[in-house]
């Protein structure tokens, strides 16, 4: 029997007709995000459910029986919105998309580097606004990039190809922390450092770039303590997950000037963004775009194709996470 399916949002149209011709495919047709009980009745009725990270899936959303669902293929690479333990309780095998949002978030954490060192977005608004009054010496100084230090928290795929950037883009040092040893040619390449804690890195980094998961383990990695620790005059930028950082906390480090700016591509509770970074102009803020480009979103939903198939035929799926 063909496996029965259910995408919880739109993907790009070309790996939807996949889905269409290779499984009996249901879509979710006008993309809301679904409510905890069509998620809980979606795993009684579906063999697979191919959730993204707009949904969310605590231990309460897995019914506890009549559970049909086998196979959780999640549509990009982080997965804390899943309760991983909840899903392999119930024989559930969960799977991401690694490797093929590298480039693209990579990407955008160096933008929302530049972006926030050289003032673009405040830049940008005063211009729109009428309120340019010409060039001058003075006007809308910001901070050298090239040259500087990066401290990168997660040396994993995503934090190597920051780093990459900023080392071969701009001449940037590189430090970085990670719970294990890492120690490769990219590494080596780029002569980073690594360092023994999160606090040696807030000390050495003009910039901070985060890329490690979210989740319990890392909830307000950045806290308040964390953020008096960097360096007067550093920059934070997170393209990881919102529940790194202490959402308070930053703000009022920014608001009291204690760290220079942020660049955030991820919110604790987006699409919700407290009122109060609105308000700020040395923070900049985009809508969880690290893998919005079309190559890359196509890409991710063909490993996740891949992922289903490899499980329906019986083989070993590539990107268990569960
Ligand atoms: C995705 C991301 O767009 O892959 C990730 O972890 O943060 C994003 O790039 C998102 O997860 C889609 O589910």
């Amino acid at each position: 029997m063909t496996p029965r399916i259910l995408v919880t949002r739109r993907w790009p149209a070309s790996v939807e007709r996949v889905l269409a011709d290779r499984f009996d495919t249901t879509f979710n047709q006008d993309d809301t995000p679904l409510a905890p009980s069509q998620l809980s009745d979606a795993f009684r009725q579906f063999d697979a459910v191919l959730p993204t990270v707009s949904d969310k899936l605590p231990a309460s959303v897995f019914p506890d029986k009549d559970v049909r669902t086998r196979l959780l293929a999640n549509f990009g690479v982080g997965f804390s919105h899943i309760d991983i333990d909840a899903a392999r309780a119930r024989g559930m095998t969960v799977t991401n998309t690694p490797g093929v949002l590298t480039d693209c978030t990579a990407d955008i954490a160096l933008a929302l580097l530049l972006a926030a060192a050289r003032r673009a977005g405040e830049g940008e608004r005063q211009l729109r606004a009428g309120a340019w009054r010409g060039w001058c010496p003075t006007h809308m100084i910001g901070s050298k990039v090239s040259g500087k230090t990066i401290g990168i928290i997660g040396m994993g795929r995503i934090g190597k190809a920051t780093a990459k950037r900023a080392h071969f883009g701009f001449d940037m040092k590189v430090v970085f922390y990670n719970r294990s040893k890492v120690d490769d040619e990219t590494v080596r390449a780029m002569e980073a450092r690594q360092l023994a804690s999160v606090e040696e890195v807030l000390a050495e980094a003009d910039f901070v770039s985060l890329h490690c998961p979210g989740g319990a383990e890392n909830r307000h990695l950045i806290n308040a303590a964390r953020l008096r620790a960097m360096k007067p005059g550093a920059f934070l930028i997170n393209t990881a997950r919102g529940d790194v950082v202490d959402q308070e906390a930053l703000i009022a480090a920014l608001e009291s000037g204690q760290i220079a700016g942020a660049g955030l591509d991820v919110y604790d509770g987006e699409p919700a963004v407290p009122a109060a970074l609105l308000r700020l102009e040395n923070v900049v803020l985009l809508p969880h775009l690290g893998s919005a480009t079309e190559e890359t979103r196509v890409a991710m939903g063909m490993r996740a194709v891949d992922n289903l198939t490899a499980f329906f035929e019986g083989r070993a799926v590539p990107d268990k996470v569960a």
